[in-house]
């Protein structure tokens, strides 16, 4: 085991979005300040910094996960989604298009998290009852759009209608 020193950089071997990305981050460097400012991912918002807003809501290997909340080395080897892997090419998912039709954001901020939060959950359970959507949202803070419009876009993406 190496032992790092004050100043020394840990170097991370990660998979984000289906592609092998490896970086250094001093050991109490955040995930999710590593995923924007080492690897470019900048869908991953930071608001509070301390788990309780949900916008820096990522997928790492397969359970979501608020990346203010561990430390990029702890991601070595980790394989990691974030909200660009929704639309590799520009093309917006059905979740993604929904949240269009249904004006589920203003400045969306929060967007990004509840996304990733929503995919996580559709994984699990591809036909959640509306209760199930209204907890998982709930873990959110949207400051300007209010919850509804977001749910109802979640209900339309789960039912395939939204278009
Ligand atoms: S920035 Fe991570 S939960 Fe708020
Ligand atoms: S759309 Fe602005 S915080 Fe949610």
């Amino acid at each position: 085991m190496t032992t790092l020193k004050p100043g020394d950089l840990a170097r991370i071997d990660l998979t984000l979005n289906g592609e092998a990305v490896s970086g250094h981050a001093e050991p109490r460097m955040l995930l999710a300040d590593f995923l924007r400012e080492k690897c470019g991912a900048t869908g991953v918002h930071v608001g509070c910094e301390h788990g309780v807003c949900g916008c820096c809501t990522i997928v790492m290997n397969g359970v979501a996960v608020r990346s203010c909340l561990a430390l990029a080395v702890q991601a070595e080897g980790a394989v990691i989604e974030t909200v660009e892997s929704l639309a590799p090419d520009g093309t917006l998912n059905a979740m993604q298009e929904a949240f269009r039709k249904h004006h589920a954001l203003q400045c969306g901020f929060c967007t990004p998290g509840i996304l990733m939060s929503l995919i996580d959950l559709l994984r699990r359970n591809p036909k959640p009852e509306r209760e199930e959507i209204v907890h998982v949202v709930g873990g959110h803070l949207c400051r300007c759009t209010g919850y509804s419009n977001i749910i109802d876009a979640a209900m339309d993406a789960i039912n395939g209608t939204a278009k």
